[in-house]
């Protein structure tokens, strides 16, 4: 019972997720279980689109509240926008919207925020449950593989919490552009295998190295992983790829890219509804329905 079938009226809310394809997405079912575990009137539906500049055109007049924005327009929708968050707008990409009661449409990037709370609660966890008033990345060496779309909210993300960023990619040129630009240092995977000018680094892998079908690869070497005390993959298929599991037998800590996936729904059910999000309904249902 996906839409959790209840009576729809004049004042229900309506959210829903932008996509092609967007089928597949299990964000109507967290969301409108979300609602109805709280007992609020809105619903969350799949909406199948292939121009986004003609689908925020044809809604402007219409009474909707917001939408998750997945591929391939998480991009594309920037410029429909009336105000994007300041990170979102560096990295590039949204993928939260909310319509305000005067139409004005607000934008967000809770990716980059549900990797980056993943990853200071995995440094939290390493120096005990005393929550620190500041980021736990703050002073941080933080080592980005990668220099994509993930890459960017990793590099933007950690550097917006006082980390000093390294980015390292196959093509140096792309490392060089994003390192410029968070005010960090570029360098190439290669060089990273040798990169250790201290212990206890944090490191997040965001190239496709490692994912399904090809498991057996992994983008940095056991040998250089002792180096790191936090390891986060944004791989989450599978779920514990062989950066991480060579991760922990070294000793790190591991982050998986399904906590980033989860958190950023959080974030999204916070800007959407104003209120915490069910954060157990949300992953008991993440895990009945991986
Ligand atoms: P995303 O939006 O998921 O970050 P992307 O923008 O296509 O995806 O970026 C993919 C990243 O994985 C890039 O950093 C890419 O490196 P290049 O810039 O050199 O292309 C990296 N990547 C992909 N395949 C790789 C491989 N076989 N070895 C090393 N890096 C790889």
């Amino acid at each position: 019972d996906l839409y959790n079938f209840r009576l729809i009226g004049p004042d229900t809310k309506v959210y829903g997720i932008i996509g092609k394809p967007v089928g597949h997405s299990k964000s109507p079912l967290l969301f409108n279980a979300a609602f109805k575990s709280v007992g609020l009137d809105a619903v969350y539906v799949h909406y199948l689109v292939d121009d986004v500049e003609k689908f925020f055109n044809t809604y402007s007049s219409i009474d909707w509240s917001g939408c998750s924005c997945t591929i391939p327009h998480k991009e594309a929708a920037l410029k429909c926008m009336d105000d994007i968050d300041p990170i979102a707008k560096k990295i590039g990409a949204i993928n939260n919207i909310v319509r305000r009661p005067d139409g004005k449409l607000i934008a967000f990037n809770t990716d980059y925020i549900g990797a980056i709370s993943a990853i200071e609660d995995g440094l939290r966890g390493l120096n005990g449950t005393i929550p620190s008033a500041g980021s736990p990345l703050a002073g941080k060496l933080f080592v980005v593989l990668g220099a994509g779309g993930a890459g960017k909210s990793l590099a933007y993300g950690a550097a917006q919490k006082g980390a000093r960023v390294v980015v390292a990619n196959r093509t140096f040129e792309r490392a060089k552009e994003l390192a410029d630009k968070v005010g960090g240092q570029a360098m190439t995977l290669a060089e990273v295998e040798n990169f250790h000018p201290e212990e206890g680094m944090v490191l997040a892998n965001t190239t496709s190295v490692g994912m399904k079908p090809k498991i057996d690869l992994t983008p940095i070497s056991k040998e250089a992983l002792k180096h790191y005390c936090v390891v986060f993959d944004a791989i989450y298929t599978p779920k514990d790829t062989r950066l991480l599991r060579e991760a922990r037998e070294t000793g790190a800590v591991v982050v998986y890219g399904t906590e980033m996936l989860i958190r950023q729904g959080f974030e999204q059910y916070k800007n959407f509804t104003g209120l915490p999000a069910p954060e157990d309904l949300f992953r008991q249902l993440m895990e009945k329905h991986a």
